[in-house]
């Protein structure tokens, strides 16, 4: 449903909020790699990025591993679980995921973890459903017909498992010790791109 060209972009829309590289290469974590859309989208918008893709579903998997050559980009793939993140302590530059928090039962188990394996100063952005979206733009929003049905999907799933509204978000991630940094709306209003950073081992944010 998401292999196509407005939504591997849309993924791809990611990078735009993370650092620059400054000389050398940044590791970053896509966590809930799915089929590999994400990843793919990424490093095609910064192919100087180091990145690994992490799913808990072996079938999920299997099909990254189908897509990945048909998509001229290549990256690790390993089989895990948020919850027990298999990284030392601050391995990663940036963690990333599209459409994947809402997801989870235990988010205050990943959370942590996700909090454990980032950088002090690292960044963390992530794109999720919004709650105070409205699912009457599906018909009018631009791209394929595949597309809109895949945001008809994410909109109607997403209202079973949890969508986020602004401020619990902030408060959720606050609580477990990530600095704010924006919340942009996106896909019409039906998603939102939030960014947060670990503070920096100097900082007293
Ligand atoms: C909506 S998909 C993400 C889409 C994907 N990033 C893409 O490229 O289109 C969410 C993914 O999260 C995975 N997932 C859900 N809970 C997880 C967990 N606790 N640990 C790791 N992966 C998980 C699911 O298997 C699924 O593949």
């Amino acid at each position: 449903m998401t292999w196509h060209e407005v939504w591997r972009k849309h993924c791809g829309s990611l990078a735009e909020h993370f650092p620059p590289s400054l000389g050398r290469k940044l590791a970053v974590l896509d966590l809930g790699i799915g089929p590999g859309v994400s990843g793919i989208g990424i490093l095609e918008q910064r192919p100087d990025l180091w990145l690994v893709g992490l799913d808990f579903s072996a079938e999920m998997l299997r099909h990254a591993r189908r897509y990945l050559p048909l998509s001229g980009q290549q990256f690790p793939l390993v089989h895990g679980d948020v919850t027990h993140l298999p990284f030392a302590d601050e391995s990663f530059d940036i963690i990333t995921h599209h459409s994947f928090l809402y997801l989870l039962g235990n988010r205050d188990a990943g959370l942590r973890e996700m909090f454990r394996v980032l950088k002090p100063g690292g960044h963390y952005v992530m794109l999720e459903p919004n709650r105070a979206g409205t699912v009457t733009v599906v018909p009018s929003m631009k791209g394929p017909f595949q597309f809109r049905l895949s945001m008809l999907l994410w909109r109607v799933f997403s209202t079973g498992f949890g969508q986020f509204a602004r401020d619990e978000l902030r408060e959720l991630l606050h609580k477990h010790g990530f600095v704010w940094e924006r919340l942009d709306e996106t896909l019409d209003g039906l998603g939102f791109i939030a960014v947060v950073r670990k503070p920096s081992e100097t900082s007293k944010e």
